[in-house]
């Protein structure tokens, strides 16, 4: 037992329990020492000599090693985690709210020798994006990342694509099956999605995102009209998160956007996630994998512990290059606009219109907008509005 890592755990939920689990089947190597949870009530299983509701028995405990943070509270996680890393001990954390919000903070924390802070499972659960983005592609080879990267939002616009539901009607489905939480509105609203793109971001080009400047578009008012709008032109609507390098600016937004069938992102369904990497000379590479669940979710969680123990860490390499891209708003992107009573063309101050529609329940247009003047507007935020991305995302 003596020499076995040593970890304090902070949260016993869908994660927390499902990381616990897994340690329990054949583990040899790492113990879990503490779990500090919030609620006393609460049954939890395991042996209660394990759980305390003081972080103090953690984080003053010499003995642990790492600290896994795995609760759904972003302020009290990033003070659990900075504390944490000042008293020496590693950092594994899946709060992808808490880091997007504070990354510079945290970068600056973390100095030469300093303990790691890692973070893999907070960016499509199961899939080892980061670390790949990281270690394996050098400062300069990305062009851009585009993805499917959180599970809510797929599976509830799975469900209106091949099962004909409306948006509400799929929500209350994701809810019925754990797919959503009660208060969906950090995934439906593509907040969720925008914290994950902000740290690809980063692992990607180097760049610490201005999070409350990242454009964010969610999906709750998508129509019928609107998916078989799609259909009819041979797509599916998915939410995107992307962010492209061009002529040393660095773009990122998350909105929906129109796939055409045969695009690798369109077969990424339900709960799923999926990731594709554009480089200049090896054309793209696709990721794809479990986004959200206990398991798959724990499974990022315990590489990373293992990686800690082995005293890996992130060494942000791209955000000291010389070249690295400065953030813009200032790009162009091709829309469809569904409205009701909404003047959408001089709200939104479409910079071209393509296509004009009328029919007696609503009104469409596709046109060309600037990012900047879709984050500035207030109108795009409406009931009566969706705003769809077009002609969708490139596959090269
Ligand atoms: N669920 C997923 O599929 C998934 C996927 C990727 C990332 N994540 C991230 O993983 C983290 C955990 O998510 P989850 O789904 O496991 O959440 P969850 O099921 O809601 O569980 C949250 C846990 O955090 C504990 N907690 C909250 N505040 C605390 C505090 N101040 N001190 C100690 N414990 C506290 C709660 O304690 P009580 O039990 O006492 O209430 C609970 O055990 C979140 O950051 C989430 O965004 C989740």
């Amino acid at each position: 037992m003596s020499s076995k890592v040593r970890i304090g755990l902070f949260g016993f939920g869908c994660v927390g329990r499902g990381l616990y689990d897994i340690l329990s089947r054949n583990n040899t190597e790492f113990h879990v020492e503490k779990v500090c949870v919030r609620q006393r009530y609460k049954h939890r299983g395991p042996d209660s000599n394990l759980f305390t509701y003081d972080p103090k028995e953690i984080l003053d405990d010499p003995n642990i090693d790492i600290v896994v943070e795995l609760i759904d509270d972003h302020e009290a996680a990033y003070s659990l985690a900075t504390e944490a890393l000042q008293r020496g001990k590693a950092v594994v954390s899946a709060n992808k709210r808490m880091l997007a919000g504070n990354l510079d903070t945290l970068l600056g924390l973390q100095k030469d020798r300093s303990p790691s802070l890692l973070y893999e499972a907070a960016c499509c659960a199961s899939i080892p994006i980061i670390r790949t983005l990281e270690n394996y592609y050098p400062s300069g080879a990305v062009h851009g990342i585009e993805g499917i990267v959180n599970g809510t939002t797929n599976y509830i616009l799975t469900r209106m694509f091949h099962d004909g539901l409306s948006f509400g009607e799929a929500l209350s489905l994701a809810q019925q099956n754990g797919f959503a939480e009660s208060d969906p509105s950090m995934d439906i609203e593509a907040f969720d999605a925008k914290f994950k793109l902000c740290l690809l971001a980063t692992h990607a080009f180097g760049v610490v995102l201005p999070v409350d400047k990242v454009f964010n578009y969610g999906i709750s008012t998508i129509a019928k009209e609107d998916i078989a709008y799609a259909r009819s032109h041979g797509s599916t609507i998915k939410l995107i998160a992307r962010s492209a390098r061009e002529d040393g600016q660095l773009s990122a937004a998350v909105l929906p956007a129109f796939i055409p069938l045969d695009h690798p992102l369109s077969s990424v369904g339900n709960e799923y996630n999926g990731v594709l990497v554009h480089t200049p000379y090896s054309d793209a590479q696709f990721f794809h994998g479990r986004g959200a669940g206990g398991h798959p979710t724990a499974s990022a969680v315990l590489a990373d512990i293992s990686a800690a123990a082995s005293h890996y860490r992130y060494n942000y390499d791209k955000t000291q290059s010389d070249t690295k891209p400065a953030f813009t708003n200032d790009i162009a992107v091709d829309v469809y606009c569904r409205y009701g009573d909404t003047d959408i063309a001089r709200e939104l101050s479409l910079d071209s219109i393509d296509r004009r529609y009328s029919s007696k329940t609503h009104n469409y247009i596709t046109g060309r907008v600037q990012l900047e003047a879709l984050l500035q507007s207030k109108s795009v935020r409406n009931t009566d509005v969706f705003v769809g991305v077009l002609p969708v995302v490139s596959q090269s």
